[in-house]
This record gives C-alpha cells, structure tokens and sequence, in this order.
C-alpha cells in the first residue's frame, strides 16, 4: 500500500518534476492522481460510471498504449481492456512478443465509461469536452511514465495526441513524433478488428504489432 500522505503535503505546490526529485516514485505518483480522478467532476461522466479505469501495466517500460475509453467490462472491473476487445488485444500482442503488464502500461484518453445515456448498456463516442476535460489526467499520466514510444490504438487516441482530427484509417503505418520525441505508432482499435470478424484482418493487425515491438526494441538499444 502506498503511503500517500508526503504526496498530499505536496498537494498545493504539486509539480511531477519536483515530486522525482524528492524520490516519489511512479506508482506514488499515479496512485496520487488516481485517488483525484476518483473525486473529479470535470464532465458529467463520473455520474453514470460503475469504476474509475485509470490505467494498468508497467510505468517504467518507457511505453504506453491508449485506447479510447472503458467499455462495459472494464466499467466493471476497474481496468482497461479487459473485455472483448482486451482479451483479443492480449493474443494479438503474445503472437507479436509483447506482455501487456511487463513491456508497457495501458490506459485510455477517457476514464469513465461514456454510456448513451444513465443505466444504458450502450456506449457513444467520447464528446469533444470530455476528452478535453479528461485530458488533465492523460497529461500527467504521460508526465509521470515518460515514455519514449505511444501505441495509439484507434482514431480518438490518435488525434488525442496528434492534437488535430485525424482519421486512423489515413495513418496506419506511419510514425509520428510528439513533443519531448515520444514517438506514436498508430494501430486501428481493436474493437474495429474484431467487428470485421476477418482472419486476414487479425493477422494484419498482428504484423502490426510487430512492427510497434521492433520500435519497442530500437528505442531500448538507443
Ligand atoms: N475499449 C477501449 O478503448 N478501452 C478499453 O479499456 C476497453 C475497450
């Protein structure tokens, strides 16, 4: 269990960088904007969610891996992909080398779930406001992790971190570099793949991975 309270002494001149310095570590850290996610009211999600799902993995991998928001299953469990579109993106990233709790950390640009309406089963696209009320915790997620490489899984996560509309279909295959270098590597959603329900789709989508793990393997050798 991690002993919060240095962290909330901090609380009022809290900066990430000045938090390393004093040796708070990644998990602190994460915990520390975990537990504030737990209390934000900064779009009206937080009403018809069931869990908060904030992020899962390894935060010294130097990767990450953003989808576009929790689903049904996720809502339930607490943690991201760890339904349909979880359980295919597991296999898909085993045949291509990669642990999903080992080599990266994984989360979402949104971290509720957006239903249609209140008790609905059904799940809508991420509203233009709450990704950009969401994003508070994106940034320090990715300012605690630092990593050096991003999987942007699918055309929310994309343009998330583009910062422009983009299509995912458009930029398959490309690399691209944000700021302080961290590169992104987009791949389509893996909800997309197993909706085309195609063999040939899904082994695409393996080589895909591939290509992300030989990135993976690059960066660790520079
Ligand atoms: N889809 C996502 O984008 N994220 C999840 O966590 C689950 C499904």
């Amino acid at each position: 269990m991690v002993n919060k309270n240095p962290i909330y002494i901090l609380k009022e001149v809290f900066d990430v960088e000045k938090a390393f310095v004093l040796g708070y570590n990644k998990e602190a850290l994460l915990e520390y904007y975990k537990e504030k996610a737990l209390k934000c009211r900064r779009c009206p999600l937080y009403k018809t969610r069931n869990r908060l799902v904030f992020g899962w993995g390894n935060p010294y991998s130097g990767v990450m891996a953003i989808g576009e928001a929790p689903g049904v299953d996720e809502n339930r469990i607490g943690k991201p992909f760890v339904g349909k579109a979880g359980t295919f993106l597991a296999e898909a990233m085993e045949k291509a080398g990669i642990d999903r709790e080992r080599d990266l950390y994984i989360t979402n640009v949104l971290k509720c779930i957006p239903l249609a309406f209140p008790g609905s089963r059904k799940i809508r696209p991420p509203k233009k406001e709450e990704i950009r009320a969401c994003s508070y915790f994106l940034e320090k997620q990715i300012q605690i992790i630092k990593p050096r490489l991003i999987l942007a899984m699918g055309g929310f996560a994309l343009s998330y971190l583009l910062q422009r509309e983009v299509k995912i279909t458009a930029n398959i295959g490309q690399i691209f570099e944000i700021k302080d270098g961290i590169k992104v590597f987009p791949v389509f959603h893996p909800s997309k793949i197993i909706r085309e329900d195609k063999e040939e789709v899904r082994k695409h989508y393996v080589e895909d991975l591939k290509k992300f793990k030989s990135l993976m393997e690059e960066l660790k050798e520079s």
